[in-house]
């Protein structure tokens, strides 16, 4: 196998774009990234990484140093430049829950404009089936063959360059008989994939299909077992236990099947709900993905339900919460659709004042808030003096606090634990009202 060594572009420079280029610069190619955004390409040139993913600064930092990564907001010269143009532009929800494909219909113009050579073209937006055929239509007419390929992303933000470098799998969708797209692909993934086989070729629509059967069946195990939690607390069981009941089976598998606040972040949501719209577009109606999004929807509001009806008597109004975790899942910053916002929303419209820390969503949360939340640079500034300490994302700093500090600081001695780290703490020995979710604590 030839080492790689090719002229990449990454056009999208978010999560996925910024760490696949890394990533993809590690492993001995020269790549550019390139966004439209001119103020992310300027911090980005500085020295600033937008986004908070560990390990990334240092890798983007040592690979631009070896001038083999750069950044630019000429999309179309990067494009030019490249042999292998990678698409990881966001793909957000429409109002109707479709997929909107607008960025990724513009760089597909983009690059049938400005490609001089034959090109491979790499879908990595997660889109809808069909997407690929539509990219084909809209290059059709540039100057070179380009050969447009789907590969979806599957890394999980805050083990994204791990993901990256030790994939389970790497799914590329091509033509059976497109030697020159396979070749490509192959040189580039083959440093990660040294190890083990871990290439799955097929055809371009099964590619698209499995990003969004595979988040959705994901999402699916979360929704079921926060539906599972929410009968445990009827019938006096607990959640933690039958999970590790039924996890241990071999056939099921014990991940994702934690329960907590309701699933986040930018691509769960959205991609269930496209999933689901795809099916209609076609007649089919899938029914289990369309009620993992109704739970999911009913069970973000389970924090705040539990604090009014539970704990507050139906009011909310003049009480402090403390809330500890802002980012969708810990070790990112990123808190797009993440439950906490849904917790703060309710909080502030019944009358209730927010303390808040997280260590790295601090600055997103701001921005969306202004001064309408406190938050704290220091996790037990916000407990100060609140009526309720609220756990949304179990960072590892908040998974064994200092209970004693806690209490002495909180007005009224109740926590609330989204993601059951603290239900074997002995806390209502301690003098705590302790509350988790499906979970009897002790
Ligand atoms: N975030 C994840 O964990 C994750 C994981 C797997 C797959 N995905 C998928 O990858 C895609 C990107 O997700 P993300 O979280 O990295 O998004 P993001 O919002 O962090 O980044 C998208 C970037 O694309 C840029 N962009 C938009 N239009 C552009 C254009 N016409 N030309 C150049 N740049 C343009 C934006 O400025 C932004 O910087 C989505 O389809 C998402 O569903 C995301």
């Amino acid at each position: 196998m030839v080492p790689p060594d090719m002229k990449l572009c990454v056009i999208g420079t978010g999560y996925v774009g910024l760490v696949s280029g890394a990533c993809f610069a590690e492993t001995g190619n020269d790549v550019v990234c390139a966004d439209i955004d001119e103020s992310k390409i300027e911090r980005l040139r500085g020295g600033e990484i937008p986004i908070f993913e560990p390990g990334l600064d240092e890798m983007v930092a040592r690979n631009v140093a070896d001038k083999r990564l750069a950044f630019s907001s000429d999309v179309g010269r990067a494009i030019a430049e490249a042999e292998v143009v990678f698409v990881a532009v966001g793909t957000p929800p429409r109002s109707d829950g479709a997929a909107d494909l607008q960025a990724v219909d513009r760089v597909a113009e983009t690059v049938a404009a400005n490609v001089s050579r034959e090109t491979v073209l790499v879908m990595k937006s997660t889109v809808p089936v069909g997407t690929n055929a539509r990219v084909r239509r809209i290059v059709s007419e540039a100057a070179f063959p380009i050969h447009v390929v789907s590969n979806p992303e599957f890394l999980k933000e805050g083990n994204a360059l791990d993901d990256f470098m030790r994939p389970d799998r790497i799914v590329v969708g091509c033509d059976h008989d497109d030697a020159f797209a396979r070749d490509v692909m192959a040189r580039l993934y083959h440093p990660v994939t040294l190890s083990s086989e871990r290439f799955i070729f097929m055809d371009p629509a099964s590619a698209e299909l499995t990003k969004y059967v595979a988040n959705t069946m994901l999402a699916m195990r979360i929704s079921f077992m926060n539906e599972v939690a929410g009968l445990c607390e009827k019938v006096g069981a607990d959640v933690h236990l039958v999970r590790k009941g039924v996890g241990s089976d071999d056939r099921i598998g014990a991940k994702f099947l934690h329960a907590g606040p309701g699933y986040g972040g930018s691509c769960f949501p959205k991609d269930v709900v496209a999933l689901v719209h795809t099916g209609r577009e076609h007649g089919v109606e899938l029914e289990l993905a369309s009620a993992t999004d109704r739970v999911n929807h009913r069970h973000k509001g389970t924090l705040a339900r539990k604090l009014k009806q539970v704990h507050f008597e139906g009011d909310l109004r003049g009480k402090r919460v403390a809330i500890w975790g802002l980012a969708f899942k810990p070790r990112t910053d990123d808190v797009r659709e993440s439950p906490a916002l849904q917790l703060i929303d309710v909080l502030l419209g019944e009358g209730a004042e927010v303390r808040a820390h997280d260590p790295e969503a601090m600055a997103s949360v701001r921005a969306l808030y202004g001064e309408r939340v406190t938050l704290c640079d220091d996790a037990y500034d916000a407990a100060d003096g609140a009526d309720a300490l609220v756990l949304v994302t179990e960072w590892r700093q908040y998974q064994n606090p200092d209970f004693a500090r806690l209490k002495s600081l909180l007005r009224r001695p109740l926590l609330v634990d989204g993601r059951n780290v603290w239900s074997g703490y002995g806390l209502r020995k301690q003098g705590f009202v302790y509350d988790g979710i499906g979970v009897r604590g002790s």
